[in-house]
């Protein structure tokens, strides 16, 4: 081999990573809003269906490809299904590329709310104006502060602190995002610890677990609550976009993943239940209502409760400061694989150092990291969309988060199951595993997920039918965002995937 790939140093230093890369975003910001909009109890019926029949046998793929050929996403497919499932590998690729520029732009938001408790953020009956470290002036509300925010300048300060860090987290690879999941993911543990305490401890925060945890049963009846759980459960596990099988990629070849996988989705999982309850308490505690947007809950509702939690001024900026420095290190856990997957593919395909895959990658995504955060107001009703940046991130979210994920797990399952063979990938799981798969998996791969994940997919796609995505909010000038984000993902992964498959490839 011409490129040193590298490898973990340590079996826990992949199960930190590969967990790492779960937790994230998708824990705190998007499994409480979800549970929230699908009504608490209806909802983790159909979200234990999707970990056991979707998440957990696709886990058990994506590392085992991983493994299986040491080698990342697309040329694991091209390897075992052929050159097709390498195209499928690409777009993924391409589609990681995407998600990974308005994922850093939130955490450029968080890094902005986190800078705020330092300043007006956390002064009760006092904010506004976004001036870090700054003596406000008047209208309370983190809502208002959050809106602020977005419409200075600085979130593009703090989306290149963040790029900052996760390139220099991954600059050695495997050794180097050890280093850093060593310390991360361990304190992101602590800290969500230490928010459940403090929310089941205050008066009235057990309705919030009885809310979450009482089981609706005519909700579940209801498509679109099938569909959101299965998504989360896709972006949650880190599953369709390549980061797992590349992070396995460097694993040795003899690893059980079988018990990795369940190691990994059972931490995953976890910590979802936990940031759950401690979301859901702090709502009851404050009577907080968390209408609005997905990023509202964490980035304003959530905030505002914590004003409320001590009188001592300087507890309540401690505790704003940890909540939004937890999601901060959470994201930066995921948003490292989100571009390992994309550098270490591009690494093994091209032949080019880490350096330059980084820089491929980095460019064109902090570009759209940037577009995220324009502060140019478009809505002053804040009504649905604050900014232009926000409405980029909100067009392309529904595209490329609702679609590619779920159509790579679908392909990816087809390959693996039909052309490869799913009993090729169990006898190769099972020689190594302790615990043994049986000819369920086969049926789960071959038959049960790829009729449940077309099932979920045209059903989101019937649901497009009353307009397009985000037609309905006036965004001015920029009305033509609707149409023109869903194409210009689809031309350029498309093209992308198209241009890298086709290139000539040495071993
Ligand atoms: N799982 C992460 C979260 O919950 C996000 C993430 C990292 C991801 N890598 C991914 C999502 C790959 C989908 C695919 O925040």
């Amino acid at each position: 081999m011409s490129t040193k790939r590298g490898n973990w140093n340590s079996k826990l230093g992949f199960i930190l990573a590969a967990s790492g890369s779960a937790i994230g975003l998708g824990n705190i910001v998007f499994f409480s809003s979800n549970a929230y909009q699908y009504g608490g109890g209806a909802f983790y019926l159909p979200y234990f269906i999707a970990l056991f029949v979707l998440g957990l046998p696709i886990m058990m793929v994506e590392f085992g490809i991983g493994t299986l050929t040491g080698k990342s996403f697309p040329l694991a497919l091209r390897e075992l299904a052929g050159k097709r499932a390498e195209f499928v590998g690409w777009w993924s690729i391409g589609s990681a590329m995407f998600i990974t520029a308005y994922y850093i732009a939130i955490l450029g938001w968080a890094f902005g709310m986190m800078v705020g408790a330092f300043g007006s953020l956390f002064e009760p009956g006092i904010s506004a104006p976004f001036t870090p470290f700054e003596t406000p002036t008047d209208s309370p509300s983190a809502m208002v502060y959050f809106f602020n925010l977005l419409a200075t300048w600085w979130p593009v300060l703090f989306i290149f602190v963040i790029w900052g860090l996760n390139l220099l987290i991954l600059r050695k690879g495997a050794s180097s995002i050890e280093k850093a999941v060593r310390i991360f993911v361990p304190l992101m543990w602590v800290f969500m610890i230490g928010l459940v305490i403090r929310g089941l401890t205050l008066d009235g925060g057990f309705d919030g677990v009885m809310y979450l945890f009482t089981p609706d049963f005519e909700g579940i009846s209801d498509a679109s609550v099938w569909r959101g759980a299965f998504s989360q459960m896709f972006f949650s596990l880190s599953l369709g976009l390549g980061t797992m099988t590349a992070y396995a990629s460097y694993l040795p070849r003899d690893a059980d993943q079988v018990n990795n996988s369940m190691l990994v989705s059972f931490l995953n999982c976890s910590f979802e239940f936990i940031a759950g309850i401690a979301i859901f308490s702090l709502l009851f505690v404050f009577t907080l209502n968390p209408a609005g947007s997905t990023l509202s809950l964490s980035f304003f509702v959530i905030p505002q409760g914590i004003n409320e939690l001590s009188t001592i001024p300087w507890i309540t900026r401690l505790f704003g400061f940890l909540f939004f420095f937890l999601i901060v290190i959470a994201g930066i856990t995921s948003s490292i694989s989100l571009i390992e997957g994309p550098a270490s593919a591009m690494m093994d395909k091209l032949k080019i150092t880490r350096k330059k895959a980084l820089t491929i990658v980095a460019i064109p995504c902090a570009i759209g990291s940037v577009l995220c955060t324009l502060p140019i107001i478009i809505d002053k009703g804040l009504a649905g969309n604050g900014t232009l940046g926000l409405s980029i991130l909100d067009i392309t979210d529904h595209w490329v988060f609702s679609y590619s994920l779920l159509i790579v797990g679908l392909v990816e399952s087809l390959a693996i199951g039909w052309i490869l063979g799913a009993d090729k990938l169990r006898m190769a799981l099972n020689q190594h595993s302790k615990w043994n798969l049986g000819k369920w998996f086969n049926t789960l791969i071959k038959f049960v997920i790829p009729i449940v994940l077309l099932t979920v997919i045209l059903s989101s796609l019937w649901n497009e039918r009353t307009g397009l995505y985000g037609a309905n909010v006036d965004l001015g000038s920029f009305n033509w965002l609707p149409w023109f984000i869903p194409i210009f993902w689809l031309a350029v992964s498309l093209s992308f995937s198209f241009y890298l498959t086709n290139k000539p490839y040495k071993k």
